[in-house]
């Protein structure tokens, strides 16, 4: 029910069950209502929703004729996708994302915080092909990874300030990779487990999928340690998922002294905590006054990993190549203690050998050049986020565009709870974006959208443009009758 709040903003003129529809449609394509989920029946809908039996009656049956559910009165409604659209969980990821160039800019993409991949890439692949050799007369499994990159990997944990041995890490195939695995051996079906709210939401899933319970912890004004500690106390939960690098999607990090609270709040309440650091090399602090040309700020230090202030065996830190370097890569990892290393790479060996070596060479040699590359990303990340913060000035002025000090996204603040609206009608114009509340638990952040700002500048003021011609298209029908067309 708190996913259907707002639902007759459908626009003037359009009936109750068809609003209902698109609505209900919105959120199995966005994954908030997942594949074979029982929808409640027409009559305890029509009651909770205030609203007439034939309201959600025709709500139901416009959701079967267009595909996105089955069943009939009396055996029960549940939700599936189009034929076309393929089955299995509804796509974390919008079906365009095929790895393909966007055709001339055919579509915008507002749903995406990844970047291209930087001049450094395709050179970093000469040279580890250039290396293979040496590795044919292997048999090439690499389950916990190779032992160069494991190197690298903790040498740049040691440089920050967290001393790393190479046996302290395992390298996955991407960040969520990981997730999944670290939660496979810490968590048990039916834990609740404290999430940042708003949060990253393929953990979520991850979470809900493998049996947990989110519980949510605020922090769009920051992280509060001892409302954390409280719900902690208060929801037995013993394991906490949290983004304190340039956290998904606020783009916030988390102050030293809040990292040095936090690890006392762990040592304490004995919870475990996963730490996310994705988004670690995206430090646009020193960056957006410099592309803003307030030249000569000293560079702000980064705050040691959050690792480093909690005992080792309660903090699981997971990493990733994907914003650093390249999504394609599919490179991440896990840093823990040693004994929980070879735990992770006993589970990990049960289902996957291991990663491709190209691409962990390949990784292993961008890292070599990790200052450089992330200087001229974070160069020119900073003039896309201002290029993108000034269209939305100049076409949503009544939006709330607060400045991140990190990441590759605006979490904007709507005047009005318009969100999933918005990311309908901007659909159906050729744009994709993500709905606030696919960033929180139970439907809330209907008045946010996240905006990645991982195009080029010219890309994003155009897609601004479609935003505010979708943010304005209140009164215009956005039905399933259009839909039908375009699915
Ligand atoms: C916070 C966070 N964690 C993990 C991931 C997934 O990373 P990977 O591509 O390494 O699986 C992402 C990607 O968007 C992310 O934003």
């Amino acid at each position: 029910m708190p996913m259907l709040t707002e639902w007759r903003t459908g626009g003037e003129g359009i009936p109750g069950y068809r609003a209902l529809a698109d609505r209900l449609r919105l959120l199995v394509l966005d994954g908030r209502l997942p594949v074979d989920t029982v929808l409640p029946s027409e009559r305890t809908l029509a009651e909770a929703l205030q609203t007439s039996r034939t309201t959600t009656t025709s709500a139901y049956r416009l959701l079967r004729e267009a595909g996105f559910a089955e069943g009939s009165q009396g055996a029960g409604t549940w939700t599936t996708l189009p034929r076309s659209e393929g089955r299995g969980e509804a796509p974390i990821w919008p079906e365009h994302l095929s790895g393909e160039p966007d055709p001339a800019g055919a579509r915008g993409d507002f749903s995406s915080a990844a970047l291209e991949a930087p001049a450094e890439l395709y050179p970093a692949y000469q040279a580890a092909l250039a290396e293979m050799p040496r590795f044919l007369p292997g048999n090439g499994y690499v389950t916990s990874g190779l032992p160069l990159l494991r190197d690298r990997i903790a040498q740049r944990y040691t440089a920050a300030g967290l001393p790393t041995t190479p046996e302290q890490i395992l390298v996955t195939n991407g960040a969520l990779q990981a997730l999944h695995l670290v939660l496979s051996l810490v968590m048990e079906r039916g834990d609740r487990v404290l999430v940042e709210h708003p949060t990253y939401p393929a953990a979520a899933q991850a979470i809900r999928t493998r049996g947990g319970r989110c519980v949510p912890l605020p922090v769009e004004a920051g992280w509060d340690i001892g409302r954390m500690a409280t719900l902690i106390r208060q929801t037995g939960a013993h394991l906490a998922y949290v983004m304190p690098d340039f956290q998904n999607p606020t783009g916030r990090l988390m102050t030293e002294d809040d990292r040095r609270e936090l690890g006392a709040m762990i040592a304490d309440t004995g919870c475990r905590i996963i730490v996310d650091e994705t988004m670690r090399e995206l430090d646009l602090r020193t960056a957006i006054p410099t592309a803003q040309g307030r030249e000569g700020s000293e560079p702000l230090p980064m705050p040691r990993p959050l690792a480093g202030f909690a005992p080792a065996e309660h903090v699981i830190t997971l990493g990733s190549a994907s914003k650093t370097f390249w999504g394609g890569l599919r490179i991440g990892w896990v840093r823990a203690s040693q004994p929980l290393i070879r735990r992770l790479g006993l589970a990990r060996g049960n289902e996957d050998l291991g990663g491709p070596l190209l691409e962990q060479l390949a990784t292993a040699h961008l890292l070599e050049n990790l200052d450089q590359i992330k200087a001229h990303r974070q160069q020119l990340v900073a003039g896309r986020a201002l290029a993108l913060r000034e269209a939305l000035a100049q076409n949503l002025p009544g939006w709330v565009v607060p400045l991140p000090q990190g990441g590759i996204s605006l979490w904007c603040h709507l005047p009005e709870p318009r969100s999933s609206h918005v990311a309908a009608a901007a659909r159906s114009m050729g744009v994709w974006l993500t709905p606030g509340p696919r960033f929180g638990l139970d439907g809330a952040f209907e008045a946010r959208i996240r905006l990645p700002f991982a195009r080029p500048s010219a890309d994003l003021v155009a897609m601004t443009e479609v935003l505010s011609r979708a943010w304005h298209a209140q009164g215009r029908p956005h039905t399933m009758d259009d839909d039908l067309t375009t699915v």
